[in-house]
């Protein structure tokens, strides 16, 4: 089922948000990358759970059962949207950053002084720092360099996975830039040397369908806040490798996956939102299945978004002093998140005269600070578009006209 623009203006009415204006006209909505708002579906569902079973888990009465039943739910719709094979491969956490310190912790433990992890200097901080940190504990981190043109060259990245090489952490698609990295290659390559493969797929998941089955990592992250649900962080764990992590666990908590990784109470209210956002998704797809339903709907709307992204990308970049910076709309995978810098306005400044008019879009590094470094706009900053389902042509060409008059 494709999904059109008329899709796109009628989606945006199950989006209060989108219903708010600024002195009469309706807000521009173009900061996705930073988080998306919310249906209507999503709202509710997060109402309901606190108007009928705001008790906690494994209560021998029916309100506690009820949540158990919804937690349950939520990690096999979470496990549908992903392709995993059960709900016992989703750990549920405060959100994608907890979530990694807390992986990389257990993992480090596995590892001996001398053992490499490998990061990329593309990536979010949020999966390097926490792999940063095992250097106290004697481990060596090396770094993909990133290419001029926003891109990770396969020969760097194959250079630096050795027989030492025990974990790769990669970001599935860059927040800054919208590349898509090539986990085929890191797989294989980290399969050769017996190495784990992390993936970040923060970005990549509002925008692609994700089967962990064909992608066969053995752990993935992703955040349900930027796929249009709630502030909850999702870990996704091949069968049998979290339990052969030493996870920080309380004595009296569950040992085993997925529980082994999740500390304290967690947010019910808001996963049971996660669920909801991820059913209201599908309900754009069709098919028999939910997991049908699901990647319906993703690959149609990755299609509208790609086919916005590219026109502002193409527009943009014939805007006389602006620079794009990203690899172009080609044949490979591009996220639809298109950022560039303005030779006569910094990106803070470009960023506040775009918010007076009533269009919210980002500026900054994104916590991409290293990939900023590597292109050489550290301390400068991108001012960063990121096209959602709910993106229209029009928000695209109020865009346009808005960096024209600032160029
Ligand atoms: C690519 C990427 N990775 C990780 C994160 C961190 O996610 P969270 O806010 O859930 O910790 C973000 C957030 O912007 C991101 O864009």
């Amino acid at each position: 089922m494709p999904f059109t623009e008329a899709d796109a203006l009628r989606s945006r009415k199950d989006f209060p948000a989108l219903q708010r204006s600024r002195d009469g006209d309706a807000l521009a909505f173009l900061d996705g990358p930073g988080g998306s708002q919310v249906p209507a579906a999503v709202i509710e569902a997060i109402a309901d759970f606190y108007a009928t079973c705001n008790v906690n888990t494994h209560g021998n009465f029916p309100p506690s059962r009820e949540v158990d039943r919804r937690m349950q739910q939520a990690r096999e719709v979470v496990a549908v949207f992903l392709g995993a094979a059960s709900g016992d491969c989703i750990s549920f956490g405060q959100n994608m950053t907890t979530l990694n310190f807390a992986l990389s912790a257990a993992l480090g433990r596995t590892l001996a002084p001398g053992d490499e992890v490998l990061i990329t200097q593309l990536d979010h901080e949020a999966n390097r720092g926490p792999w940063l940190r095992l250097q106290e504990r004697g481990i060596v981190v090396r770094e993909v360099p990133l290419e001029a043109s926003g891109e990770l060259n396969a020969g760097e990245l194959a250079a630096r996975i050795s027989a030492r090489t025990k974990v790769f952490a990669l970001g599935a698609s860059s927040n800054a830039l919208g590349t898509v990295n090539d986990i085929a290659l890191a797989r294989r390559l980290t399969r050769a040397v017996g190495a784990l493969l992390v993936i970040d797929a923060v970005h990549y998941a509002p925008h692609f369908p994700i089967d962990v089955r064909a992608m066969d990592p053995d752990f993935l992250l992703c955040s349900s806040y930027k796929f249009y649900g709630p502030h909850v962080g999702v870990l996704y764990s091949k069968p049998g490798a979290l339990e052969r992590l030493p996870t920080d666990r309380l004595m009296v908590q569950d040992e085993a996956a997925p529980y082994r990784i999740e500390t304290g109470t967690l947010n019910h209210a808001a996963i049971d939102g996660a669920r909801a956002a991820i059913e209201y998704l599908a309900s754009w797809g069709a098919g028999a299945t939910l997991r049908e339903r699901i990647v319906d709907a993703m690959t149609a709307i990755s299609a509208h978004e790609h086919d916005l992204a590219r026109t502002y990308h193409e527009s943009v970049g014939r805007i006389p002093g602006v620079r794009v910076w990203g690899p172009g709309f080609g044949t490979r995978a591009r996220a639809p998140t298109v950022s560039i810098t303005l030779d006569k306005l910094t990106a803070a400044q470009a960023a506040a005269s775009l918010g007076a008019r009533g269009i919210c879009v980002w500026d900054g590094h994104f916590y991409a600070v290293r990939a900023l470094e590597a292109l050489g706009l550290a301390g400068l900053g991108l001012l960063r578009t990121g096209v959602s389902m709910y993106t229209t042509r029009a928000e695209i060409h109020r865009l346009l006209g808005a960096l024209e008059s600032l160029a």
